[in-house]
């Protein structure tokens, strides 16, 4: 393995039908590229373009991106035999069962017929699908049937995994054991993932990446991400307590009435003991992913106003 870093430099993309705007705005990385990389943000925020360039499948407009020191356009072929990915639109064959999917996808890489059949029931045990591997995909549950399609990427050769929201539109319990498999699947890959879903990442991410509007707002372990915000402590007040006076911070009101601080460190200590003292119910805490998002992508938007 080459350099063992993920490298984007100036990664912009505009598509010929989009008026000159930039679904990817100068985008600047460079990590590590092992464990799980996560890029979070709104529909629309770039995530998709980004992973598809990384994989070799579109071709940035200007910048450039190499994973391990191979460049993604240059070289693509040579990346190619590394890369695995499940796209954002990957449906499982309905007439086709999680083993023929894993094996006839090991043979287009190149696989054997004996090897492929060998690894795919391995791997489909391994993901809890044994019983059902020769059940018609159509007649499983949307959790397993995203388990076969991460199955496939599993039983590759791949060292370089791109999962586009593997996990939208799944319930709660297949999510999780999703997650499982996904922490598996990173001991000995390089996986990006892309999600919504905030806690996903927080849960799985070595690295998050936060996009919105083509661009990158915020890069870093999720400590790293909440060094980067000055406010880092956040205080809940239920409803009906006084809100004691914050000097440096936020306060923000959801439609029950809790009330929201965010606040520094040295405040979160006053503010906390005259809640005490006044009696009111709260719960002070660290900053979570979502209060980091909605800080970034805020701040995003004051930035693109401004120009
Ligand atoms: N093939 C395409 N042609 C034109 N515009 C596109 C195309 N694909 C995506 N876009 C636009 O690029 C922007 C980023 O999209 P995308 O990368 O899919 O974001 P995400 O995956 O974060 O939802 C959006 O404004 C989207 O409408
Ligand atoms: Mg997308």
């Amino acid at each position: 393995m080459a350099s063992g870093e993920l490298s984007c430099k100036g990664l912009t993309k505009v598509y010929s039908a989009s008026n000159g705007r930039k679904a990817l705005d100068s985008v600047d990385v460079r990590i590590p590229s092992r464990g799980i990389f996560s890029l979070i943000g709104m529909n629309g925020a770039g995530k998709t373009t980004l992973v598809r360039i990384l994989a070799t499948q579109l071709e940035p407009t200007s910048g450039a991106a190499s994973i391990d020191g191979i460049d993604v356009v240059s070289q693509a072929a040579r990346l190619r035999e590394r890369i695995a990915t499940v796209p954002q639109e990957a449906r499982t064959v309905p007439w086709m069962t999680p083993k023929q999917t894993v094996l006839s996808y090991l043979m287009w890489r190149g696989t054997s017929y004996a090897d492929a059949s060998a690894k795919a029931s391995e791997v489909l045990g391994r993901v809890g699908l044994g019983q059902q591997e020769n059940v018609l995909t159509r007649r499983l549950s949307g959790g397993m049937k995203r388990k076969t399609l991460v199955a496939t990427v599993l039983a590759s050769e791949a060292d370089i995994v791109f999962l586009d929201e593997p996990t939208t539109g799944l319930d709660p319990i297949s999510r999780k054991e999703l997650w499982a498999y996904l922490g598996t699947l990173a001991k000995d890959r390089f996986v990006i993932l892309t999600t919504h879903y905030l806690e996903e990442a927080e849960e799985l991410a070595s690295c998050i990446g936060i996009m919105h509007m083509g661009r990158l707002v915020g890069l870093g372990s999720l400590d790293d991400l909440r060094a980067s915000v000055k406010q880092q402590y956040s205080i809940r007040i239920s409803a009906g307590s006084a809100v004691p006076e914050v000097k440096e911070g936020a306060v923000t009101r959801s439609r029950s009435g809790e009330a929201q601080i965010l606040t520094t460190e040295a405040e979160a200590y006053g503010l906390s003991r005259l809640l005490l003292d006044a009696g009111a119910k709260f719960s002070m805490s660290k900053i979570s992913l979502d209060d980091i998002f909605f800080h970034l992508v805020n701040r995003g938007d004051d930035e693109v106003s401004r120009r």
